[in-house]
């Protein structure tokens, strides 16, 4: 297996990264700078919105499958930097699938929970999107792109992430909200918005799985639990070690520069647990599995 892993840098790109088979050859593309070494692990350097750039990388690697990481995935920002996020999260995927078309190169595109409005939750992969931001939205148009052009493809409706990076900084709520914990500061967290969380570990074995498998369409990887935020980021603290009072209500909807958040985003995962190897794990599993990834 030859395997391009786009945005290497981030949280879910370095977990991609930590649980690589040994015998695969690793392509690893950031705009930062290595992070890592070990055997067959090559890294390219570059921002991918480089279109001649990121054309000569692919010819010159020409992958067997492409897990496609990298996004603008800070929702805020997203709303904010509307055409520079479409840029990235649109127009680079687009560039990708074109690729994967041409030369038949499988396709392992990272969706997310937040194409969905909210209101019902526990959505399947049958329901139709129907964004509430410009994150969403954006994900939703490069779902499309992935869909209509890869003949061989898969779209992961990724549900939020837990867990801590494995390697480099990534973008963790739970590293931000352990900091906080740390300088004895507490944390303000909705009560009102329902996730089913997956720790960055299994999230990432269920990623590389699914570049050497033979399923095509969209997919929803979510733990196997329904919670409040608030409740799950009071049982993380304890988790930690710290008392979950360190963690109160806070209804942030309105604030100046937030974008809205769907209420209940929460995934079906019976398709995944039926096709995947990979067990989906409930919370309890997902907490243990990120603080054992942590300490090695
Ligand atoms: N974390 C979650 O809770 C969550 C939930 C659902 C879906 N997802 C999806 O999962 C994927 C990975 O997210 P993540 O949590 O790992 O986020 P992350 O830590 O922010 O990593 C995303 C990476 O994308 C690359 N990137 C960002 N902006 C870019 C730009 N303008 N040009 C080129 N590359 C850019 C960067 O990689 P380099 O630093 O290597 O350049 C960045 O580190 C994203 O597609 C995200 O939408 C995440």
């Amino acid at each position: 297996m030859r395997l391009l892993i786009t945005g290497a840098g981030g949280f879910v790109g370095g977990a991609l990264l930590r649980n690589a088979p040994e015998e695969w050859e690793i392509h690893a593309c950031t705009r930062g700078s290595p992070l890592w070494r070990r055997h067959k692990l090559t890294w390219h350097c570059f921002d991918l919105s480089k279109e001649a750039i990121l054309e000569e990388t692919l010819e010159s690697i020409h992958p067997h499958a492409i897990i496609h990481a990298a996004a603008a995935a800070d929702i805020d920002w997203c709303e904010a930097n509307p055409r520079e996020a479409e840029q990235i999260n649109v127009e680079v995927t687009r560039r990708i699938a074109s690729f994967c078309k041409k030369y038949g190169t499988r396709l392992i595109f990272l969706s997310t929970d937040n194409v969905f409005n909210g209101v019902r939750g526990m959505y399947p992969e049958t329901d139709i999107p129907d964004p509430v931001n410009h994150y969403g939205r954006t994900k939703v148009m490069a779902e499309n792109v992935v869909m209509e052009n890869v003949p061989s493809f898969v779209v992961a409706r990724v549900a939020l992430v837990i867990g801590f990076p494995l390697l480099g900084i990534g973008r963790s709520s739970m590293s931000r909200a352990l900091a906080m914990f740390k300088q004895g500061k507490s944390l303000g967290v909705p009560t009102n918005e329902v996730r089913t969380p997956i720790d960055v570990v299994t999230l990432s074995k269920a990623l590389l799985e699914l570049a050497a498998h033979s399923f095509c369409g969209p997919l929803h990887l979510s733990g196997n639990d329904r919670l409040v935020r608030y409740d799950m980021m009071r049982r993380l603290a304890e988790r930690l070690g710290f008392s979950p009072d360190v963690v109160y209500p806070n209804d942030p909807t309105g604030l100046p520069g937030r974008a809205n958040r769907p209420l209940d985003v929460s995934l079906n995962n019976s398709l995944a647990q039926s096709l995947l190897s990979t067990r989906m794990l409930g919370f309890d599993d997902a907490l243990a599995t990120i603080v054992e990834a942590a300490a090695q």
